[in-house]
């Protein structure tokens, strides 16, 4: 079932998307070469505290931590474990909070220290895919569209949209209908409605599209070990566009 949300609840939804922006932003200021993925988790949880909301994802389905922390060829749902940073990788940072009963959920793959040109290429693609994803983001669109948007323009610098997962609605539920998947057909698929409140998160190869899952349950790789990146915003749809939420 596709939920529309109130008025009210959009407000409160803008206060927790700010909140974990505002977590993502810290811990994106964080991520130097040297520091442990555990540090990473343990300064969200003070921060996400600190502010009056709590994490969403530990404890959703059995996952183990707050953040998915996932390095290079990790694409995403990594748990953070005792490694630390080093100069040249990029790391994926996806977090979720729940505050006043409503949930946001946001993720961005930024560098640590210096990195390679086609690293620092794949991160600036999906991160324009997501946004040209949110160009078609308005009342009576579709999911395809948001779909076909995204594949056509990272096809179109030949790179390949991870298939096997999918945004999602959200809001009353960490994961909630419809699924909004990276790849589609325009004009296909669910209708958007004022009121809906989407995750839009392309998930960006450098090699193949092909992913792993590993024996964990939760860490996904992808096939080639080539480089990931993972972009995400908490985004209203409105009449005539979209607001980002998480921004
Ligand atoms: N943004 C990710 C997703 O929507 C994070 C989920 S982690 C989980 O799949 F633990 F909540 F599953
Ligand atoms: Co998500």
């Amino acid at each position: 079932m596709i939920t529309i949300k109130k008025k009210d609840e959009i407000n409160k939804l803008r206060e927790g998307g700010k909140i974990l922006s505002l977590v993502l932003d810290d811990l994106q200021k964080m991520a130097k070469p040297g520091v442990n993925l555990l540090d990473l988790e343990k300064r969200a949880e003070k921060l996400i505290k600190a502010m009056g909301a709590e994490p969403s994802f530990k404890g959703y389905s059995g996952y183990p931590a707050i953040l998915c922390t996932s390095v290079n060829e990790e694409v995403v749902h990594c748990a953070p474990k005792n490694r630390k940073l080093k100069e040249g990788d990029i790391i994926s940072i996806d977090c979720g909070v729940k505050y006043k009963n409503l949930f946001t959920d946001s993720a961005r793959t930024v560098p640590v220290g210096k990195i390679s040109e086609p690293a620092r290429k794949l991160m600036h693609v999906t991160a324009t895919a997501l946004h040209i994803a949110m160009h078609q983001v308005r009342e009576g669109n579709t999911v395809g569209d948001i779909g076909a948007a995204i594949e056509n323009y990272v096809s179109s610098h030949k790179l390949s949209v991870v298939r096997s997962l999918v945004g999602h609605g959200v809001g009353y539920k960490v994961h909630e209908d419809p699924k909004i998947p990276n790849y589609g057909k325009p004009k296909e698929g669910a209708i958007l409605r004022a009121g809906m409140v989407i995750c839009i998160e392309p998930m960006v190869n450098i090699g193949g599209s092909e992913v792993v899952f590993e024996d964990d349950g939760w860490t996904v790789t992808t096939k080639d070990y080539s480089l990931s990146a993972h972009f995400e915003h908490t985004i209203l749809v409105k009449e005539n566009g979209a607001e980002i939420l998480t921004k």
